[in-house]
């Protein structure tokens, strides 16, 4: 492993309040007797260190591997930007797998599903995700050759995968996460429909049905659509596709899973068509990828971006936000997360084949609520809408021009002359995607921000992580908010923790009740509006939760996956209050 020397008078960083906990727990090395062997200082030093060394092979770059090392530390430790979780804690180490997200291939024989089970076994052990479609399966019940016994079918082989998983713990500390994937027209899809009906099964996966085009023109038009077996290509069955749809929803409905993505529209942005179909995403959604592919995640956090004063209530989405140092923040986040690329060691050659070929990096945002409440724009108007159009529409248009400039000085990503960048007359980049909007589960936490592009669970709240402990959090900006107006005191604090929410305080002035909304404040359809403005401007797809009260209907959650059809969303997730009696964030009711 290249390592740089920490200079002498580097900086501690300066933590937020939950940052020392979950770096001890999960991110700071430690010896064999489990003594801490690193500081928090050591730790971000490590990693720009690692990362920048990188620089050293090529030529044609303009930056010191020395120097660069420190504005990667700075970046990270000024918390504008993180890299994604294996990133932290495996740079620089022997391990040294940085990615979070793989998707793996399962093939239809005994041989190719035991692979894909050992290979994600050897990821989880690394810090990484995994997606899978099991949708070249044959169906339950048709023959095994063989043998001349019967296939089981991928609910079943699914379990296998869930059980593995269970035995394995992320590099001792977190559980491997999965994502499966069934194609709406595989013949055992009603199977995989219902497959978490009773709570507790498939826990280690998330599940996801692939909608084609063809499956949602027949919901359109009400007309039923084929099945066909994957092994022989066979028509087998014929479903109504609205009775299929409403399934679905019912189940959605009735615990959350599964959820949907729109196969046929992850395929059109597919930017190598000519490497292979995209036949699922990474564990949360938010990475479609290549069977053998894999991908890593960096966050910018955009309440650091905020700039005081600036406030335009006329246009609020265009002043209040430090444009150039967002820019520069963008071109360096890029530089790194290309060269996260060659620092990375893979569990399998045909892995690092295909990630060095395509290059995929997925740079997203956090702490976009954070900025919300910094400028006063609520989450659920068109001014919070605009103000998600113009930001990302910078970060894509930034992050592609410093993939353009890395091309000039090190080479275009290897499969670009085949790429449909090439077709388009666009680029050369370096990158075949550059922009994800992840969850940020972690990086939130320890960049002490909002997650992702989601509004705040709660003004107030505890949080369960960590093998149940619990962290008791106020938003920082509502409190800041509050004592502004003059109005901050325990007994308004008692209020809002018990409820999370302000929306029902009528004492509170409006302004300040429309701003500090929450998930449960807004409405489901501005969540999906909102989904749907980062995706307009993200190569990969974005992370989001739809959250619906507990008294939506099977309808309200029809409408709101049609809605994500209609609006170009690659897939939509949504959770109903209350549908599952475990939640990873909960307000003081009901606990
Ligand atoms: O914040 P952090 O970097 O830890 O992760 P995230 O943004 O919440 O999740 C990004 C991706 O990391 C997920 O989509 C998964 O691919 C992977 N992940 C995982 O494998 N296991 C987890 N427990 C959490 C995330």
């Amino acid at each position: 492993v290249l390592m740089i020397a920490m200079p002498k008078n580097l900086p501690q960083p300066q933590l937020k309040p939950n940052t020392d906990v979950v770096l001890q727990k999960r991110y700071l090395r430690k010896s064999l007797d489990g003594k801490l062997t690193e500081t928090p200082r050591d730790l971000f030093w490590r990693v720009a260190s690692a990362i920048a060394a990188e620089e050293g092979k090529y030529e044609g770059s303009s930056r010191e591997p020395e120097s660069l090392a420190r504005d990667f530390y700075d970046l990270m430790t000024s918390w504008k930007f993180l890299p994604n979780s294996p990133t932290l804690m495996n740079a620089g180490t022997d391990l040294g797998q940085l990615s979070a997200c793989f998707v793996l291939p399962v093939g239809d024989s005994i041989e190719e599903i035991f692979d894909a089970v050992k290979f994600a076994a050897m990821i989880h052990k690394s810090g990484g995700g995994t997606g899978f479609s099991f949708s070249r399966l044959r169906p339950k019940e048709s023959r095994v050759g063989s043998t001349g016994g019967v296939a089981s079918g991928p609910v079943s082989f699914l379990r296998i995968f869930n059980t593995a998983t269970e035995q394995i713990k992320q590099g001792g500390t977190r559980r491997g996460a999965n994502m499966g994937i069934l194609r709406v027209d595989h013949p055992d899809v009603l199977d995989f429909i219902r497959a978490k009906e009773k709570e507790g099964e498939f826990n280690n996966f998330n599940l996801s049905v692939g909608l084609t085009e063809a499956f949602m023109q027949a919901v359109e038009k009400d007309e039923h659509y084929d099945l066909r077996a994957p092994n022989t290509g066979e028509v087998v069955d014929r479903l109504r596709a609205r009775d299929v749809f409403d399934l679905l929803v019912k189940k959605a409905w009735q615990s959350g899973d599964p959820g949907i993505v729109f196969l046929d529209r992850i395929n059109r942005d597919n930017p190598t068509p000519d490497q292979g179909e995209i036949e699922s995403t990474n564990p949360c959604g938010e990475q479609p990828l290549l069977p053998f592919e894999a991908c890593n995640l960096g966050s910018i956090n955009l309440s650091c971006f905020y700039l005081p004063g600036h406030n335009d209530d006329a246009d609020p989405a265009r002043a209040g936000i430090d444009w150039d140092e967002l820019r520069r923040v963008v071109h360096l986040s890029v530089h790194f997360l290309d060269n996260v690329i060659d620092a990375s060691l893979f569990p399998l050659p045909r892995i690092a084949e295909t990630v060095r070929r395509n290059r995929k990096i997925g740079l997203g945002v956090m702490g976009f609520a954070d900025l919300l409440f910094e400028l006063g724009v609520a989450y659920n108007s068109q001014a919070g809408i605009d103000l998600a159009e113009r930001i990302m529409g910078f970060v894509q248009e930034e992050g592609h021009k410093a993939s353009a400039e890395l091309a000039r000085e090190r080479g275009p990503f290897p499969a670009y002359p085949t790429s449909l960048y090439a077709k388009k007359k666009k680029g050369p980049y370096r990158n075949a995607t550059v922009t994800t909007i992840a969850p940020t589960g972690t990086l939130s936490i320890i960049a002490g921000c909002s997650s992702g592009v989601e509004p705040l669970f709660a003004l107030c709240f505890t949080r369960n992580i960590l093998d149940g402990e619990r962290l008791v959090e106020v938003n920082p900006h509502f409190e800041a908010a509050l004592a502004a107006a003059g109005l901050a005191g325990p007994e308004l604090m008692d209020s809002v923790v018990a409820k999370g929410s302000i929306q029902d305080l009528d004492f509170l002035p409006a302004k300040l009740r429309n701003v500090f909304v929450t998930a449960m404040d807004i409405e489901p359809v501005w969540h999906l509006r909102m989904q749907a403005a980062f995706q307009r401007h993200t190569d990969n797809a974005v992370s989001k939760t739809v959250n619906l009260p507990n008294s939506a209907t099977e309808q309200d959650i029809f409408d709101i996956y049609w809605l994500a059809y209609k609006e170009g969303c690659k897939g939509v997730t949504v959770y109903r209050d209350g549908c599952k009696s475990i939640q990873v964030l909960a307000t003081g009711e009901g606990q």
